[in-house]
């Protein structure tokens, strides 16, 4: 890596103990190619010494598209009537993470639509323990099930899960309640990242980047966001227009704006790593959606965590968030060694079998939610 400390942005950065809002604007905007080198070198130092050169497997289980929320980017939106609605089977999805944990990953992420109906709830809960059953505890679980009761969060817990992932989306307010309809609540999130803690997961955030009407401003203070949350893991993907919503339709898709939308992804990942420095920060497959070196780039750009799909092909089609999910018509094998492929490319090493928890967890909890995998 080229020396990062002969820029004089990097240079007076490396002095700060802590990094200011006008230091991390200053970062977010930087627009020269020497200098956008520089972070990326400076993001990928970070990285090395603080979490490895070392990529972390999650297998992604989409479990369903039933959503009761009607965010107005997405894909499987409630009023989106094209959508063919699905649930994955326990068996289904107890496969999947046999399967994950056959092939030594350390752990498996479950992401779906949002519902908290009691007899759903009680499905998660009854699959969870069967997952950890099935791999003698061994695979790591993270949730991505959206907002929930503390009281669900609990049983989850209780149940297996030990990291959750619920993206504040924006910590922008305002742009928050523009992006969502009337009846979602942006306190009610803060609380739910709020409660996710108290009880004990590991919790992880993140943002769209690039959604219409977004500055660099908001963009620096979703960083602060969540450097004043300590969160422990961050996944932000670029925002990736879905044609059949109400924000792809006036949204500019043109290919000068999705590689704005793919460059100021990898920055915010560099700085994320710059300033958090020991969380695990993902590389995500929207990436892939916009270029298809787009994992690699997010790799090289500081991030540490890969998803790749471990859902059964034939419910592929109906999770589609957003235009051109990679994967689409591949099995689980398919992706995996298409993964396999990039990331050898990009120099790093996976780390099969270890569930690889961000050491940014490991000192607030004293080791306590790491069990070896
Ligand atoms: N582009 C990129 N990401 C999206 N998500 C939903 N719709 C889109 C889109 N159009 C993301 C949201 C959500 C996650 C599950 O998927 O950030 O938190
Ligand atoms: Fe539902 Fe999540 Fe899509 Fe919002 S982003 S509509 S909560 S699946």
């Amino acid at each position: 890596m080229p020396g990062f400390r002969s820029n004089p942005l990097l240079r007076a950065i490396a002095r700060k103990t802590r990094l200011e809002r006008d230091d991390i604007l200053q970062l977010l905007g930087a627009a020269d190619a020497a200098t956008d080198d520089a972070i990326r070198s400076c993001a990928y130092a970070v990285k090395t010494s603080e979490v490895a050169r070392k990529v972390y497997f999650r297998g992604l289980a989409e479990l369903g598209n039933i959503c009761d929320k009607n965010c107005s980017y997405c894909g499987i939106r409630s009023s989106n009537r094209e959508v063919e609605r699905f649930q994955l089977t326990r068996e289904e999805i107890v496969d999947a993470a046999i399967w994950a944990h056959q092939r030594r990953f350390g752990s498996i992420i479950l992401q779906a639509g949002e519902r908290s109906d009691s007899q759903y709830i009680g499905f998660v809960e009854g699959t969870l323990r069967e997952i950890r059953l099935r791999t003698n505890g061994r695979l790591g679980i993270t949730l991505s099930l959206g907002e929930q009761s503390a009281a669900t969060y609990e049983r989850w817990f209780a149940a297996g899960a030990h990291r959750y992932l619920l993206r504040i989306e924006s910590s922008n307010e305002g742009l928050y309640a523009n992006l969502h309809p009337s009846d979602h609540r942006f306190t009610a999130r803060l609380r739910c990242l709020e409660a996710l803690r108290v009880i004990g997961y590991q919790v992880g955030t993140g943002v769209l980047v690039g959604l219409p009407g977004q500055t660099l401003d908001d963009l620096a203070d979703d960083l602060i966001f969540f450097r004043d949350n300590d969160v422990d893991m961050v996944s932000m993907g670029p925002y990736v227009v879905r044609s059949a919503t109400p924000l792809g339709a006036i949204a500019e898709n043109t290919p000068a704006a999705r590689t704005r939308r793919l460059r100021l992804t990898l920055r915010m990942i560099s700085v994320a790593r710059i300033l958090l420095r020991n969380v695990n920060i993902t590389s995500t497959t929207a990436l892939q959606a916009l270029d298809p070196h787009g994992g690699e780039l997010g790799l090289m750009a500081g991030a540490n965590i890969v998803m790749p799909n471990v859902t059964p092909l034939q419910h592929h089609r109906h999770y589609v968030l957003y235009d051109g999910k990679p994967g689409v018509s591949e099995t689980p094998e398919e992706t995996l060694s298409r993964i396999e492929t990039w990331v050898a490319h990009s120099g790093e090493s996976i780390a099969y079998g270890e569930w690889g928890d961000p050491p940014h967890a490991k000192s607030r909890t004293g080791g306590r939610a790491t069990v070896a995998g």
